[in-house]
């Protein structure tokens, strides 16, 4: 088995930070030791196969990126990223593990829809990979065979106040699923937007011949995030069910989340890079030579960008610091405009929702360091260690500490990188949707379970390296 060392550098924790020598034996992280050290006598760095020299940069557990949607049949066409473009693309950008989503529909057996994804990712990925289990018909059937899910590492399920038609559940289905998650420890997910109303809104609009992708955030408006958020929160207290609200964009969302931790409930909040730089009025508002108005259809996902004048991105960044929001995720489910996107001109109904951007979280939340609006250990916790323990991994993924994988990033603060000009990503996109983000910090090496697969610009991992992470229940519970 080969051995490693990484020296020099300094390890985050999501508790503190050390100078620092890593020793990855095999697969797996031997030890941390004080810089230099000899082992049994031995010099380390003379006996090891491979030493990675990290002098003046940070050592930290790879980025897990708990909400993605490889090749996700939606809106019509599916998502462009494939398990293999999408998490070789989470490689490049420092992730070494991500969580999808498995899609269950009505009439579809769940055992069914998760064998379908099993197919789609095995031998496909270059990192580790789990599933959640999007339960898109709760029915009798379905509620019977959650619970067996636990058995095959599906500790999560994900259920959908919007979407009328497609994923949605009504509130009496949502209270039978949170009853199978209170009886199981199963998290339960939610899309917390009030579906039905956003959909007369939407419908309105479009008789108005408000078609534009603007129009999208003004009917998804916050008011029916704060109110679905309130909803699921509060059949979650009556159930006893721990709750797990995705993808949150809305300052008000993140209050009733806040409020329900303080009466000491098990709420949890995710935010997104999106929500944290991008607003209605600057993307979904956009306009170019190429596209015009519908420029904003690269920004069409929901929850929606939110007005910048309401303030909403700013709470999102103070939300991540006072742990009011617990973690970040890119919900990356990535569309190209041509063919894709286009679908929905002349109407932003027909646009199918996502944003691609896998390759970038680690680098985007880094840039909360940069600007002092968090700290270096809670970009660690932010982007590994919490989604670790949230989703049942810790111990093994989101740590640096001996007997976990050796999934590592050798990050340099010194390095720059430039997003998107020039196709310069690897996400299966024709555009990007951070173009022209510069970026103060560099990934430099990338280790997913002690092998390297990101070096100094080259990838050198390969199609099936990444496995199946059978998880646990959560580990974030109180
Ligand atoms: O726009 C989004 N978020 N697309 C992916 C599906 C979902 O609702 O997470
Ligand atoms: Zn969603
Ligand atoms: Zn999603
Ligand atoms: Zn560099």
């Amino acid at each position: 088995m080969a051995t490693t060392l990484i020296t020099g550098g300094t390890v985050v924790s999501a508790t503190g930070r050390t100078e620092a020598d890593v020793l990855i034996d095999g697969e797996t992280i031997a030890a941390v030791l004080a810089p230099g050290s000899h082992l049994l006598g031995t010099d380390l760095a003379a006996s090891v196969d491979t030493v990675i020299d990290a002098t003046g940069k940070y050592v930290i557990p790879g980025g897990i990126d708990a909400h993605t949607h490889m090749q996700l049949p939606f809106g019509g066409t599916e998502a462009s990223d494939t398990f293999e473009t999408g998490t070789r693309a989470a490689a490049w950008g420092g992730t070494t593990s991500i969580v999808d989503f498995a899609v269950q529909r009505y009439g579809e057996r769940v055992q069914d829809g998760l064998a379908a994804w099993h197919e789609k990712a095995a031998g496909n990925c270059a990192i580790d990979y789990g599933f959640h289990q999007i339960i898109g018909g709760v029915d009798a059937d379905a509620l019977a065979a959650m619970p067996g899910l636990v058995d095959e590492g599906i500790t999560s399920f994900k259920l959908f106040m919007a979407y009328p038609g497609v994923f949605y559940s009504d509130d009496a289905q949502v209270l039978k699923a949170m009853q199978v998650s209170r009886d199981t420890g199963m998290l339960t997910m939610m899309h917390a937007e009030n579906g039905p109303v956003i959909d007369v809104l939407a419908a309105q609009l479009v008789e108005e011949g408000k078609t534009d992708p603007y129009f999208h955030g003004i009917a998804r408006a916050w008011q029916m995030e704060e109110e679905a958020t309130h909803r699921a929160i509060m059949i979650a207290n009556l159930t006893g069910a721990p709750l797990y609200v995705v993808h949150v964009s809305a300052k008000q969302a993140v209050e009733q989340l806040a409020a329900a931790r303080d009466r000491g409930q098990n709420v949890y909040g995710e935010t997104c890079p999106q929500y944290l730089y991008l607003s209605l009025e600057e993307q979904l508002g956009a306009s170019s030579d190429e596209w015009g108005a519908f420029e904003g259809a690269k920004w069409v996902c929901s929850t929606p960008l939110r007005s910048r004048a309401e303030g909403h991105q700013d709470h999102m960044w103070q939300a991540l610091r006072t742990n009011d929001l617990q973690m970040v995720s890119t919900d990356h489910c990535p569309f190209c405009m041509k063919d894709q996107k286009e679908l929905g001109r002349g109407d932003f109904r027909a646009i199918p929702n996502g944003i691609g951007s896998i390759e970038h979280r680690m680098d985007l939340m880094y840039q909360g360091v940069v600007t002092g609006r968090i700290s270096l250990e809670r970009w660690v916790e932010l982007t590994s260690t919490t989604p670790a323990r949230m989703f049942g991994m810790y111990g093994r993924k989101g740590v640096i500490q001996p007997g976990a994988d050796g999934d590592i990033v050798v990050y340099d603060p010194n390095g720059h990188t430039s997003i998107g000009l020039g196709k310069t990503h690897h996400m299966n996109m024709d555009h990007s949707a951070w173009e022209g983000f510069e970026i103060d910090g560099h990934v430099d090496t990338v280790l997913s379970r002690g092998k390297v697969i990101v070096d100094d610009g080259a990838y050198l991992g390969a199609k099936g390296d990444g496995r199946f992470i059978k998880r646990g229940l959560s580990q974030y519970l109180v």
